[in-house]
């Protein structure tokens, strides 16, 4: 698949019901969950892919001492029920890639795995992580009010995307 049609995928999904984000960290523990959020673009030169991630997911903690992360993008629509399940359930009460029937497969360049049953990945290796600082939130209407009145912040993963495919 070209870059832009993997794009295109990626938008879709994210307008969607979402993409799943893997993350392995450095004990071997495996996850995945539902992202609605990301952005693909450059910094530093190179090809970056940014999740937010809020704190009280499992996923958080895995990735605080993780080196990498893969995005698992279905065909539009066909993997909804899925989507669903590893966006509302958590990984420290179940095993989502056991529950959804997920084949893990090892990925080409970083030790989190993809999910064999998905249509479009990336790879990326974390950059650069950035907690949210409440002070820096400038439409504290539109956003603030709207999805942080519980203070559970995002912290902003960057990954360099080192496979696309
Ligand atoms: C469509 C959709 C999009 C979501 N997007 C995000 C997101 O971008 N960031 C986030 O922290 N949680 C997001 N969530 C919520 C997590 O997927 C959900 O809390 C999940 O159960 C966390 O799993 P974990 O505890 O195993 O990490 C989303 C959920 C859905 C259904």
């Amino acid at each position: 698949m070209e870059k832009k049609e993997i794009f295109d995928l990626l938008i879709k999904n994210l307008d969607g019901a979402g993409v799943f984000l893997n993350v392995k960290d450095g004990m071997g523990n495996v996850n995945t969950m539902t992202i609605g959020w990301g952005s693909v673009g450059k910094i530093w030169g190179r090809d970056m892919f940014t999740v937010l991630v809020r704190y009280s997911r499992h996923t958080y903690s895995l990735l605080k001492n993780a080196k990498d992360f893969s995005i698992n993008i279905p065909k539009v629509s066909s993997m909804n029920k899925e989507l669903g399940f590893c966006g509302s359930k958590s990984g420290r009460d179940f095993d989502k890639f056991k529950e959804c029937n997920f084949t893990l497969k090892s990925a080409k360049k970083i030790d989190t795995p993809i999910i064999e049953e998905c249509e479009a990945f990336y790879e990326c290796k974390i950059c650069y992580r950035q907690a949210m600082n409440p002070m820096s939130i400038i439409d504290k209407e539109g956003i603030e009010d709207r999805y942080y009145k519980d203070n559970d912040y995002h912290e902003m993963f960057i990954g360099e995307i080192l496979e696309q495919y």
